[in-house]
């Protein structure tokens, strides 16, 4: 698995990382505290999630680095905290793994068989695109019909008052009128944004070649799509437990809504004490909103380390829980948290769930980058636009927007701190590649979902909240990956 050399020069790379930790440790303590930053002023990048909570001048969390890092600093701070990441998995879980994946029913698990359902996952997420299907090629509308919370209807509610404008504006005309999901047949096009009509296809002449597609029959190696009576077959009458920020909320709209079964309880803050949600038959689902994936007693009172108002931590990894879900998915959200930080709890929660619910099956999703210019978008009209037969937008005055085909490149941080926005895109991916080592050390599943959402600056929220997206939308991919997912790891 790693590239460290045999015993007994293991103990000196060990204590080499401790002592770089150490100093990364004291280096972030003295030189990346500004106390007191009030406010967010890179506005496009600000998140509504974390103003909610009031206080954005948390001293301790939400300290920025005041040394601005160059690109090559950034690339050498990857090396370091790989090395860290490396040696940590190994001194916590030993050097068997990756050697079965939690709570799988894989006949036969090897470490072999184990790496291979890991590659044929990240090629789904690595190796795929963004493609648009519209028009008669669909027998419905594209999207998942949203049946959530309302909040999430944002942009619809703009596309909605567009179509009403272009209808008063052509009174009496015939075929100016459109109602939200119908087909235009003159246009070939369905009356729904345009961010709702591309589907994450993973590219089969790569993903299709793998080891794993050539033992296994094909049907478990091939990504299909979402259909409800399925998942509930690949779910195996077990219970689903979705634990992590804002974003995460709406994967569990998501879910319901893709399976169309009513809504117990609203709010992601409310969700965690109500009787759950009938994701199907025999299977529930219920959300615990935790930015940080923290379990109870993580925190030190005595440290004053309380749940600070700019991140929620409920409760979710309790006996009584654990018990009852067999699936957890966990993602971090975008909060910023130093690296040693963010390894220390990581690590805490990870090695809890290893040892002390090993049957239980845990699924990290990566945390995806914010947009940097999504409010740009909406005010070009990005929800508002229409496709006509040349690609361009019908509706006046508006712009079309498409999913990026090259994600954002990372940027050396701004000279001003108080401008640089944390988690920074470099953070992000740092950060999620640490997840990912220590995740699939402790043999649970990484869904390396980064790219695919840097992908998609449009689809956002919008008013200032470039980290969610609008439903339905980009985040209905989840369904098919879930979905294929869980199928590879039967059988
Ligand atoms: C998929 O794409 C990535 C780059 O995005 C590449 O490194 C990798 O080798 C590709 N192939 C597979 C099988 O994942
Ligand atoms: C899939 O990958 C193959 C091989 O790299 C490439 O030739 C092809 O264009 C890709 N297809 C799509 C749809 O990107
Ligand atoms: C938004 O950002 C993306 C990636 O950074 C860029 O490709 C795109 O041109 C930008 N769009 C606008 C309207 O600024």
């Amino acid at each position: 698995m790693h590239s460290l050399p045999e015993m007994g020069a293991r103990p000196i790379v060990g204590f080499l990382a401790c002592i770089i930790f150490i100093q990364l440790g004291i280096y972030y303590r003295t030189s990346f505290h500004i106390p007191g930053i009030g406010g967010s002023d890179s506005s496009d990048s600000s998140n509504e999630a974390f103003m909610s909570g009031g206080s954005f001048g948390d001293p301790v969390r939400n300290r920025h680095p005041t040394v601005p890092l160059s690109l090559k600093e950034l690339d050498i701070l990857d090396k370091l905290s790989d090395t860290i990441v490396q040696v940590e998995a190994l001194r916590v879980f030993g050097k068997d793994i990756p050697h079965n994946i939690h709570g799988a029913t894989i006949k036969g698990q090897t470490r072999e068989r184990a790496q291979q359902i890991r590659d044929q996952i990240q090629c789904w997420t690595q190796n795929g695109s963004w493609v648009r299907i519209d028009g008669h090629a669909l027998t419905k509308p594209p999207g998942i019909p949203h049946l959530g919370d309302s909040r999430f209807s944002r942009c619809d509610g703009r596309f909605m008052e567009s179509l009403d404008q272009e209808a008063q504006a052509h009174e009496g005309e015939e075929g100016h009128v459109h109602y939200l999901g119908e087909l235009d047949a003159k246009n070939d096009r369905w009356v729904v944004r345009e961010a709702t009509k591309y589907k994450w296809v993973p590219n089969e002449t790569i993903c299709g070649q793998l080891p794993l597609s050539k033992v296994r029959a094909a049907p478990s190696t091939v990504y299909e799509p979402f259909e409800a009576a399925k998942f509930c077959r690949v779910l195996r009458q077990r219970n689903l437990m979705i634990v992590g920020d804002v974003t995460q909320y709406q994967l569990h709209d998501v879910l319901l809504s893709a399976v169309q079964k009513p809504f117990v309880c609203h709010g992601e803050l409310g969700c965690l004490h109500r009787s759950p949600h009938e994701l199907c038959a025999t299977s529930n689902l219920k959300f615990s909103r935790n930015d940080v994936i923290s379990v109870p007693w993580a925190i030190d009172p005595e440290k004053e380390e309380f749940p600070s108002a700019s991140t929620v931590e409920q409760p979710w990894a309790t006996d009584e829980l654990l018990q009852e879900y067999n699936i957890v998915l966990l993602n971090k959200g975008l909060v910023w948290r130093p690296d040693e930080e963010f390894l220390n709890e990581l690590v805490f929660t990870i090695k809890y769930l290893w040892r002390y619910y090993p049957k239980t099956m845990f699924i990290y999703r990566a945390t995806h980058p914010v947009s940097n210019n999504c409010t740009a978008l909406k005010e070009a009209g990005e929800d508002e636009a229409m496709a006509g037969k040349d690609g361009r937008s019908t509706v006046p005055g508006t712009m079309l927007q498409t999913p990026l085909d090259q994600s954002p490149e990372r940027t050396k941080d701004n000279e001003d701190p108080k401008m640089v926005f944390r988690p920074t895109l470099a953070d992000i991916q740092r950060q999620n590649k640490m997840a990912k080592h220590i995740v699939e050390a402790a043999g649970g599943i990484f869904l390396d979902t980064e790219k695919m959402f840097a992908l998609r600056p449009d689809g956002r929220m919008g008013d200032g909240d470039c980290s969610r997206f609008c439903a339905p939308g980009p985040l209905d991919a989840y369904t098919d990956l879930l979905y294929n997912t869980l199928k590879i790891l039967e059988a």
